[in-house]
């Protein structure tokens, strides 16, 4: 059977529910857990700047790119990749679908901390120093028993169908988010170490940008903006409407950023008041973990509400997200006859399993995250941008077309995704194989 003419394909109600789902799945962990832990590696500053310069040149044009696919498409990625591009680029459509497994298989382990911490700030258990309860926390029988709770909540929800459960779950949650967000922010500036924490943060040192930097800030910028697997690509493949894509995919990434950005007004200024530099460089992946429960303490009673409300929006925000990475795989069984509920629940109970190991480790946990958010999605990525800007141009131009009557802005975007994008994403991926590889091999001669 055709997708095209699969009428039993849901689609969005509005186009206001795309693009708070579409903000759904790029606001999320990536956002406050893995933005804070890969800026503090990354020295602050000249991270945040190649971060910025990231999602502007490269971010939204490739999230137009796979928006317009998508919708071009009306069917999975997967399938798509496979009859637009040719038996050839198949595999592309795999590496989206390992992505997303990949990918899921420990975000839930990092949405099952919430969990926990949630718990213990309820019951004022969270001890004083958050180092050694991140510690305990982030590993263990607790730890596999929030991710399976969390994995068990991700596919009762994509069993749902995407009308009734995404569309009002993020509706209802992302400005709450961003309110909270706001206002500890503002709190934040209050503190002693902001203005420190503020040079950190934004006061760049040309001359610190490493190719580690750079590899890691594009990177940052796939994960927080859920590109480079197909998921956006998947959430547009629902869209009847002809919308500006372009536009849309604008306002996604600059919410994005912003919640981002806003994060680390919130995170950095508590690091250096409280003096938490040391614990967080120990274990950078539990700097959100570490830093704000900690100052959370510091005002009592309130601080235990305030700890609860953000991890209980942090928990949802991470949901959004997770229905969108098993959203990818889910989508390509059913559109290869599949039941909904059968393919999200074999799925959802594969990754799940697959996950444990990181919930007992978080050197595991760290290194897949590693693995996919630094080079797998860069990757699928790079192949897309080639697929898209070398093979499906004129295709891909015209669906743009749709919603977007600015030839001359289409032009810029089309140049981009053909001469800009691909090279920059190749250059990364190479220094990404080879600089781990050149350290290696001359630590075999020391
Ligand atoms: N962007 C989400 C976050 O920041 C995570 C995510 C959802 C994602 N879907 C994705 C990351 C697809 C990469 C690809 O939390």
């Amino acid at each position: 059977m055709d997708a095209n003419t699969n009428s039993n394909r849901d689609e969005w109600g509005s186009r206001v529910g795309f693009i708070l789902a579409a903000v759904g799945s790029a606001v999320g962990l990536g956002n406050m857990w893995r933005f804070s832990y890969t800026a503090a590696e990354g020295g602050g500053a000249a991270f945040v700047f190649m971060y910025v310069l990231f999602v502007a040149l490269i971010g939204i044009p490739v999230m137009t790119s796979e928006m317009v696919i998508g919708r071009l498409a009306q069917e999975s990625p997967a399938r798509a990749i496979k009859r637009l591009g040719g038996d050839m680029w198949a595999p592309l459509g795999w590496l989206f679908v390992f992505c997303g497994i990949g990918i899921l298989s420990y975000y839930s382990v990092i949405a099952g901390w919430t969990i926990r911490l949630v718990i213990d700030a309820a019951r004022q258990a969270v001890p004083t120093d958050t180092g050694a309860y991140f510690g305990a926390i982030s590993v263990g029988k607790w730890s596999v028993i929030g991710h399976l709770v969390f994995m068990a909540m991700t596919i009762s929800i994509v069993v749902g169908g995407i009308k009734k459960g995404l569309e009002r779950a993020s509706l209802i949650l992302m400005p709450f988010l961003f309110l909270i967000l706001i206002g500890l922010a503002l709190w934040a500036a209050t503190l002693g170490g902001s203005g420190e924490a503020y040079s950190f943060y934004l006061n760049p040192d040309f001359s610190a940008i490493t190719p580690a930097i750079i590899g890691s800030a594009l990177g940052q910028a796939f994960f927080s903006l859920s590109l480079g697997m197909g998921a956006l690509m998947t959430y547009a493949s629902y869209l009847k409407t002809k919308e500006n894509l372009a536009q849309e995919a604008t306002i996604i990434s600059m919410a994005d950023f912003g919640v981002a950005f806003v994060a680390g007004l919130v995170v950095f200024p508590i690091i250096f008041t409280f003096g938490l530099q040391e614990q967080v460089g120990a274990s950078a992946i539990g700097t959100l973990f570490i830093s704000l429960p900690a100052a959370f303490q510091e005002m009592g009673n309130v601080g235990a509400i305030i700890t609860v409300a953000f991890f209980v929006m942090l928990f949802f925000g991470a949901l959004s997200s997770a229905i969108s990475l098993l959203e990818v795989g889910v989508t390509a069984l059913v559109d290869n006859g599949m039941p909904r509920k059968k393919a999200a629940i074999m799925l959802g109970v594969a990754i799940a399993l697959l996950g444990i190991p990181s919930a007992l480790d978080t050197n595991i946990l760290g290194a897949a995250d590693q693995l996919i958010g630094n080079f797998l999605l860069i990757l699928g990525g790079f192949l897309t941008t080639v697929l898209i800007g070398w093979k499906l141009l004129p295709q891909a131009d015209a669906e743009l077309a749709q919603g977007f009557d600015k030839p001359g802005a289409r032009a810029a975007w089309g140049f981009i995704i053909k001469f800009l994008v691909p090279p920059v994403l190749l250059i990364v991926l190479v220094f990404t194989v080879v600089g781990p590889t050149y350290t290696a091999i001359m630590a075999l001669f020391q």
